[in-house]
This record gives structure tokens, sequence and C-alpha cells, in this order.
């Protein structure tokens, strides 16, 4: 039985909730942070606290990091996505995307960080997107979200590789099977501009396309898991087959 924490964002669905399962099953210690505390959604463990965190809000990071005591590894999960065409994007979501998935991510490094710095041990892991390995359209602002934190990280790994404190990358492919889609739909509005909607609903249809490999949450709990537990994990960790071929694996 591992004595060792790990606080996960973003665990009331999909990724996050699926890798706070499987951190308890190996025997780690979990806090699990939700926006809306749902402590129902994982199983009963005295291994298990459920925290209310939303990575927008400084005064709720500053919160969670003085409940939640000295942690092992943090994992940057918790993000939003936006499937639509630049033009029509309001300003208002796409300061809320940018201030989830890569402000948020950043903020959330910042307050844990320098525990870690002091003990010289302790793993970051930032969830991007494999989308981030290539352009595609109606993508552009979500993508550049995520790309920012590839950066962030990869140039932040060299900033506490002197502390032994260790920083990764997990890049998950298309999955259909978390809350992702739907939360996107609360971002990307009603409408389009017209002159959009034809290309827009080709590529909304390529996106439904069931015949194609998907990535499914486990693969991220898996690469996740490897990348706060293997030191020889690389840097960029995909997860999912879609991604893995992406990756060029
Ligand atoms: N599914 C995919 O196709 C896919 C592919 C590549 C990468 N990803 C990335 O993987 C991560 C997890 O996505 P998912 O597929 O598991 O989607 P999901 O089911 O929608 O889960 C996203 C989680 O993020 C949380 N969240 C959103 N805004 C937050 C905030 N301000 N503060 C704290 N938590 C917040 C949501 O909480 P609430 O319930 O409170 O909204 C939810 O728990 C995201 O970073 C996403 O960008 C997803």
């Amino acid at each position: 039985m591992s004595s060792q924490t790990v606080l996960i964002t973003g665990c009331s669905s999909g990724f996050g909730l699926e890798t706070a399962q499987y951190f308890l099953n190996q025997g780690w210690h979990v806090i699990a942070t939700m926006r809306t505390p749902r402590p129902d959604l994982l199983p009963r463990s005295e291994r298990l606290r459920v925290l209310p965190l939303d990575v927008t809000d400084p005064a709720s990071i500053q919160r969670c990091l003085d409940e939640a005591g000295p942690i092992d590894a943090l994992v940057n999960n918790a993000g939003v996505g936006l499937l639509a065409p630049v033009e029509g994007i309001a300003p208002d979501n796409l300061r809320t995307l940018f201030d989830t998935n890569t402000l948020g991510t950043i903020a959330m490094t910042q307050a844990f960080l320098p525990q870690f710095r002091e003990r010289r041990a302790g793993v970051i892991v930032n969830v991007t997107s494999s989308v981030t390995l290539r352009p595609l359209p109606l993508l552009a602002v979500y993508t550049a979200s995520k790309a920012a934190v590839n950066a962030f990280t990869e140039c932040l790994a060299l900033e506490l590789a002197p502390f032994d404190v260790r920083v990764r990358i997990v890049l998950p492919g298309r999955s259909p099977e978390t809350r992702f889609g739907d939360n996107a739909r609360v971002l990307m509005g009603d409408t389009v501009p017209e002159p959009y909607v034809a290309f827009r609903d080709q590529v909304f249809a390529a996106v439904r396309d069931t015949t194609t490999p998907v990535t499914h949450a486990s693969d991220v709990a898996e690469a996740v898991w490897r990348a706060v537990t293997d030191p020889a994990a690389p840097m960029r960790i995909p997860a999912g087959a879609d991604a893995v071929a992406i990756a060029g694996g």
C-alpha cells in the first residue's frame, strides 16, 4: 500500500474521475477535486478525499492548497473544449477557455510547486490533447490553449530538473465517452456565422465518426499513472490508439 498522495483536477467526470479511481485501485491516497464535490461518484475509501476546486478562481485554489496538505503528484486535468469557427466565438467564451485550460493549469502549478521544490521531489502532469500534434479546423482556439500548456510544461521541466521535480504531458486522443462534447457545447453557443454552416456540419460529421479508433478514459488513467510513477517516461505521452497513431508511435 502506497503512502503517496495525488491531487487531480476535474474529477466530476471523464478522464479525471477514471484517473482518481485508478490511483485508488493502486493503493494511493487520492484528493479528487471537483467544482461541485460529489463524493458519491467514487467508492468510499479512507484514502479518498473530495475537495472543491475551481481552477479559474484564485481563492478556490488557495483554499484547496490549504486543505490538501502535502501531496506527491499534481494532475492538471480540468479542461473545456470548443469546436467552432474563430469568427463566431464570443469573447467571454474565449476567456473562459484560456482561463480554464491554460491559466488554470499555470495557477495550480504555481500554487503546489513550492512544496515540491522544497522537498526536492514531486511530479506535475498536465493533460493537453493530441490535437496539438496536427492542425485541425474549428479547433484553433482550443488547440492554442493546449499547445500553450505543452510549451509551458516543456520549459518548466528544464526549470525544475535541478530540484528533482518531474513534469510530464499526457496527450489524449478523441474520446466520445466523456462529458467533454456536452461541456464544449456550452461554450460553442447555438449558432455559427452563416458562411461556415456547411463546413461546420462536415467537420461535426467527421468528429462523430464511430469507425475510427478513439481514446478511452482508461487509456488516459494508465498514461497519467505512467507519467507519475515512471521516471523514465517520455516528456509527451500520447494516450489512446488514435493519439498514439498521430504521435507516430
Ligand atoms: N474527451 C476528449 O475528446 C479529450 C481529448 C483530448 C483531451 N481532452 C482533455 O482531457 C481533459 C478531461 O476532459 P474529459 O474528456 O474528461 O471531459 P469532461 O468529462 O468534460 O471532464 C472535464 C472536467 O473538467 C472540469 N472542469 C471544467 N472547468 C473547470 C474549472 N473551472 N475548474 C475545475 N474543474 C473544471 C469539469 O468539471 P464540471 O463537472 O464542474 O464541469 C470536469 O470534471 C480536459 O483537459 C480536456 O481538454 C479531452
